[in-house]
């Protein structure tokens, strides 16, 4: 039997606009998927276990099969010659906008090559990992699939020429304390994506400015994290909170948990990942203030995670 895991993650700065080579900064948390792949007889059966939104796993169905078949290729095997069975499970929950799907991906990959035979480097499973996240995502930047496979803070930057992305980890004082709220609804990266792409086309003007700024943010908010300045990390998320919203990737419910938060005392907020649903970040450095916030947005009725970013081995 092979086995392997992927990590989950939380964008911190710059989700969206990364697709476009802006650069932002994503966190790998102590949450997986892990998958185990055993040799069969016939076929290719998928056997996922993983705690879900409502919904989520027959939203995600067919685009898993679809990276699966992408996995596939990329590592050069051809599917009508090969059969297994494949158990996705692990910690890290399928809620939109934590990256489950790379994570799934990586740890698929690492499965198959194990039970397989193939030897393959962190580098090439993320190649790899990458080409599965189109069938989720269309055209991904790699944010996710990067975070998946290395783990830690990391921060990218797409290399809009098809070279190599800028992958560089990021070191900060120690580990803080975070507060991931999900919507409960499941939302489509693809679709929003899309989205971001069409409007972007129709009012290159204010798109423009608006991701000018994101630009900026990614890179003061680096320094803020460098520098171990919370308080200015907070505030940041909070204005890329309202750049997300202004390119209408938010979503009422997204809004909700955002405000719950920062009147908790977060230090700040905002939707992590694609949105449309999905879930929100707060950034909650010290237990007790995490525990407010994650009680009141239970309180409210959604699911929460207590997990940290900035791990250095996640
Ligand atoms: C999804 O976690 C992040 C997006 O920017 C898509 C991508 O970068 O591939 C929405």
């Amino acid at each position: 039997m092979g086995t392997g895991s992927g990590f989950g993650k939380v964008i911190l700065f710059g989700e969206h606009f990364v697709v476009y080579g802006v650069p932002g900064i994503v966190s790998a948390i102590d949450a997986t998927n892990d998958a185990e792949v055993k040799k069969t007889a016939k076929g290719i059966n998928v056997k996922d276990v993983r705690k879900a939104a409502k919904g989520y796993a027959e939203e995600k169905r067919m685009q898993q099969l679809e990276s699966i078949d992408r996995i596939l290729r990329a590592m050069g095997i051809d599917a009508k010659t090969v059969a297994f069975d494949i158990l996705l499970g692990g910690a890290l929950p399928g809620f939109s906008g934590l990256g489950a799907s790379a994570a799934s991906s990586v740890a698929i990959t690492r499965a198959i090559a194990q039970e397989f035979g193939v030897i393959l480097t962190d580098e090439r499973v993320n190649q790899i990992a990458y080409e599965a996240e189109k069938a989720y995502a269309g055209t991904p930047s790699g944010i996710d699939n990067t975070a998946a496979t290395f783990g830690g803070l990391l921060w990218f930057k797409k290399n809009l020429k098809d070279r190599q992305n800028t992958i560089e980890k990021l070191h900060i004082r120690e580990p803080v304390e975070i507060v991931i709220g999900s919507t409960g609804v499941v939302a489509n990266t693809k679709a929003m994506v899309e989205g971001v792409t069409e409007r972007k086309q129709k009012h290159p003007e204010k798109y423009d400015a608006l991701f000018e700024q994101a630009e900026a943010l990614a890179l003061i908010g680096r320094e803020a994290l460098l520098q171990f300045d919370l308080k200015k990390v907070g505030k940041l998320m909070n204005d890329n909170h309202r750049l997300l919203q202004e390119i209408e990737v938010s979503h009422e419910k997204l809004d909700i948990l955002v405000e719950i938060a920062r009147k908790q005392g977060a230090f700040g907020a905002k939707l992590t990942g694609g949105g449309g649903g999905g879930c929100m970040v707060a950034l909650t450095p010290n237990q007790e203030l995490q525990e407010r916030v994650a009680e009141a947005i239970e309180n409210a009725g959604y699911e929460v995670l207590r997990t940290r970013i900035g791990a250095e081995k996640t």
